[in-house]
Parts: structure tokens; C-alpha cells; sequence
């Protein structure tokens, strides 16, 4: 019908018929895939293959193939380049002839078994590298880290730098800290040793007051990324008032204690001869804790002594303490 071959007559009686309305009619689609069959799809032109296509008369295909050939180096004998140039092959002359294998450039190669840092240096220099940000320094030297001093806590270290600091002409405003191992009777558990690191800031300057305690000591956790603290009056005999800090325990779900805090009295100032108007705040925290918390380390002795695993050492990431 759309080739106006036929035609309806709808009024015809007994009901609608078909009719010829041609003498002879040319089927092109017909001729079209006689044409593919005998000369294939190219020799259509794209219309009309198009068309086909559609139709579902014609289907299009990609294939690739490939020509494999004996490349130049082709050989059937197995022979293995050369990894290394050998005096004998320098001295024959042999390595002119010889192959060589190229370089590997990208390849990433072993990694040390050596040289890896224990999870608490790590942690250790964070704490060093906040200390430095909020301007603590002094000359450290290696003479005095070598001493061995079995102290209870470096709280002796701060008095002695104190006294230093007391014998100079004119007194001026100083910021300390120091990291070091000290020693305790303990009863041993999970969490105590009879040895840890104690980790102590010190400032000393005219007109401190517990707020500048309590601020700094803020600053200090915050950089930490500890940041939700409360402080709670304690006793040490070298400081009023004193404060234990706690922090919130996301993990734990409750405060614990994460240091201890307080002013020098004056009865440890005086004496060494500081200025009366001059007034010394101090904390200290253990270097364990944090680095447990931080390395989910559940129990000490796998932090410190002999049985401690050096593959735990090796694995551990590096540390950052403000995420
Ligand atoms: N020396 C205290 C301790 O071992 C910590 C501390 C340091 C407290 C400085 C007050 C001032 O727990």
C-alpha cells in the first residue's frame, strides 16, 4: 500500500477488498540483499544499509585479527640476559657480545627490614613538636641524657632547671619541657610498669595565675586532639593548688585521668632563689597512655620490654595526634 501496489476498495460489495493497482511491481529491498549476498554489504550504499539494518535484514559486525610473525629476536633457544657485569667479562672483552638486562627504574624493591620507629618515639616527637610550637626550648645536650638517674618523675628535671634559671642575673620569662623515663614501685598490670616516660611542660613568668594554667593546659590537650577536658583539685607536695586533668574517653565512654597539674609553692621557689613575684606553672602526663590510646594497645607490655613485637613496630603508622 505505501508502494501504491495495491490499493483498498473499502466500498466493494461483500466488503472491503484488495486490489493490483500495478502492471508489475520492483521489490528493492529484495534486490538489495541479492546484492549482499553476491557482492556483500559494502556495495549498498550507507542509506540503504541503514535501512537493512533496521530492518533486522542486515547485521554489522567488527572483527579484528591479528598476524602473529618470528619477531628479530626470535630464538627456540632459551638464553637468559645478563644481570651483572662480572670483572672477566671486562677483562675477555666478553660484555660487548653479551645481553644485558635493562634496569628496572620503577620497580620499588624491598622495603628495609631496619630502621623502623617504635610506636612511643612516634608519639614522643609529636609531643616535642607541640611543645616547640608553643615556644618551649632549651639547650638539650647528650652529656645529660646519658646520665642514668633512676627518678620517680622529671619533675626533679624542672626544679633543677628552675635553679638554673634562679642563678642567672636577671631573671626572665622561660617555657621548659622535658620527655624521659622515670621509675616507680608499681604493682604491674596491664597498664603499669615499674618504668614509663613522663612527658613535662614548665613555665615560669611574673604574675601566672591557675587560669593561665588551665588555658595553656587546654592549648596543650587540644593539639593532642584531646579536646574535651575537666579539671579536678588534687595534692602533690610541690604544688597548691593542683589539678588532675581529665579527658573524655570517646572509646571507654568515660573521663579518665590524663594528667596532673598544678603552681609551684613557694617553699620550692624561694629557697632557690627566684623573684617573690615569680610564679611557676607546671603538668605532666605519661607518654604510654596517649600512644596506647592512640595505637589501640590494650596491654603495656606489648609497648615496652622484651615482649614487645617488632613486626607491631614495623606495621605501626605514623602518628598524628590532631585527627
Ligand atoms: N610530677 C607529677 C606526677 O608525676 C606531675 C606534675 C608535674 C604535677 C608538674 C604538677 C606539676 O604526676
Amino acid at each position: 500500500m505505501a508502494n501504491k501496489w495495491v490499493r483498498l476498495d473499502k466500498g466493494a460489495p461483500g466488503g472491503p477488498r484488495v486490489l493490483r493497482a500495478v502492471p508489475s511491481v520492483q521489490d528493492t529491498v529484495q534486490e538489495h540483499l541479492g546484492q549482499v549476498r553476491t557482492g556483500g554489504a559494502q556495495a549498498l550504499p550507507e542509506r540503504d544499509r541503514t535501512e537493512l539494518k533496521r530492518r533486522k535484514l542486515l547485521l554489522e559486525m567488527t572483527l579484528k585479527s591479528y598476524w602473529i610473525r618470528q619477531g628479530s629476536a626470535f630464538s627456540t633457544a632459551v638464553a637468559r640476559p645478563e644481570t651483572e657485569l662480572t670483572p672477566e667479562m671486562i677483562s675477555t672483552g666478553s660484555w660487548r657480545q653479551l645481553p644485558f638486562k635493562p634496569y628496572n627504574f620503577s620497580s620499588l624493591g624491598l622495603p628495609p627490614a631496619c630502621g623502623h620507629l617504635h610506636p612511643l618515639l612516634k608519639v614522643r616527637s609529636e609531643l616535642r613538636q607541640i611543645f616547640l610550637e608553643m615556644g618551649y626550648r632549651y639547650e638539650w645536650k647528650v652529656e645529660e641524657a646519658r646520665k642514668n638517674l633512676l627518678r620517680t618523675h622529671t619533675t626533679s628535671a624542672s626544679a633543677r632547671a628552675l635553679f638554673q634559671l634562679a642563678r642567672q642575673e636577671k631573671f626572665s620569662p622561660v617555657k621548659y619541657f622535658s620527655i624521659d623515663r622515670v621509675f616507680r614501685n608499681e604493682s604491674l598490670d596491664a597498664t603499669h610498669l615499674a618504668e614509663f616516660h613522663q612527658v613535662e611542660g614548665v613555665v615560669a613568668d611574673r604574675g601566672l595565675t591557675l587560669g593561665h594554667l588551665m588555658g595553656i593546659l587546654r592549648q596543650f590537650f587540644t593539639k593532642l586532639g584531646i579536646s574535651q577536658l575537666r579539671f579536678k583539685p588534687a595534692y602533690n607536695p610541690y604544688t597548691e593548688p593542683s589539678m588532675e586533668v581529665f579527658s573524655y574517653h570517646e572509646g571507654l565512654k568515660k573521663w579518665v585521668e590524663v594528667g596532673n597539674s598544678g603552681v609551684f609553692r613557694p617553699e620550692l621557689l624561694l629557697p632557690m632563689g627566684l623573684p617573690e613575684n615569680v610564679s611557676v606553672i607546671a603538668w605532666g602526663l605519661s607518654l604510654e597512655r596517649p600512644t596506647m590510646i592512640k595505637y589501640g594497645i590494650k596491654n603495656i607490655r606489648e609497648l615496652m620490654g622484651h615482649r614487645v613485637n617488632l613486626q607491631m613496630v614495623y606495621d605501626s603508622p605514623m602518628c598524628r595526634l590532631d585527627m
